[in-house]
């Protein structure tokens, strides 16, 4: 929220790659003190010492890697904005083969991840002002064949964002949900289709996708408008693509 006499200070979760790592970059430039946070040490190390940013490696799927960086966060400065980045796809299976472990790891990462890590920052941000960010995407809002492990855990992930709004009624925090379409990332689509570099690489091909510094632009921007603005739901799409299903390819 609104600056003081001090610089804001923001913790971006899965920074050690693709949007985070751009919105550390991002927020460093805009003059914001960031914790950087994932689980790779020696990337959050490397965008460390490029960025200033400060490196705190944790899985955000563990209770106790969450507390230490919730303790660090809180021991170091405390915090004016979370920025819940870390998340991702597994699989594009049809419901009917779906892959349950692969289902049950989105889930314990984009929802119970954002869960678990705004559940320890909460009070901080309660007691001085901040803002919660979300990280869903244009999966948040439609379904497509597929889809449906991705499409239901963003869509649990925007339940958890304006949920967590109304209940913060009257507070001085800001609940702010960031749903981007395709964002051409070094990682995004390898993970999900499992190190399948050639099927990765087609999902951007014939068109010119969003770049994570797309992302990091707007998230950045909402993250500064003044304190009586709440952005509730930013939708960033490529041009070409104009719904989930279909994307103007020029070939
Ligand atoms: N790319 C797209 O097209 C797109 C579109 C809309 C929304 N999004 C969403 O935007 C966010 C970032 O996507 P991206 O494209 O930047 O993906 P990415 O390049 O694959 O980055 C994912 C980040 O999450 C971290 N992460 C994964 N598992 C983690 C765990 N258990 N604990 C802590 N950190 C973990 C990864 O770091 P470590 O492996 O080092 O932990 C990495 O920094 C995700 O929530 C994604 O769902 C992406």
């Amino acid at each position: 929220m609104p600056p003081t006499d001090r610089p804001r200070r923001a913790l971006v979760t899965g920074a050690s790659s693709g949007i985070g790592a751009a919105t550390v970059r991002r927020l460093r430039a805009d003059g914001w003190d960031v914790v950087a946070t994932a689980r790779r040490a020696d990337r959050l190390e490397a965008l460390a010492a490029e960025t200033g940013a400060v490196p705190v490696v944790a899985d955000v799927t563990k209770d106790d890697d969450v507390a230490a960086l919730a303790e660090h966060v809180l021991a170091t400065g405390g915090l004016d904005a979370l920025v819940n980045n870390a998340g991702g796809a597994l699989g594009l299976d049809p419901v009917a083969d779906a892959d349950l472990e692969q289902w049950r790891t989105m889930y314990e990462l984009n929802v119970l991840g954002t869960l678990r890590v705004t559940q320890a920052l909460l009070p901080t941000l309660r007691e001085r002002g901040g803002d919660v960010l979300v990280l869903t995407s244009t999966a948040a809002l439609d379904p497509y064949v597929g889809g449906a492990g991705y499409t239901g855990v963003k869509a649990a992930e925007q339940m958890l964002a304006t949920t967590l709004r109304w209940e913060l009624a009257g507070e001085p925090v800001r609940v702010i949900q960031v749903a981007p379409g395709a964002v051409a990332t070094e990682e995004f689509s390898l993970v999900r289709f499992g190190g399948d570099a050639e099927r990765a690489a087609a999902v951007y091909q014939g068109y010119e996708p969003l770049v994570a510094d797309d992302v990091a632009d707007v998230i950045a921007f909402a993250l500064g408008r003044p304190p009586h603005v709440n952005v509730d739901l930013l939708v960033v799409r490529p041009r070409a693509q104009v719904n989930n299903w279909t994307t103007a390819r020029r070939d």
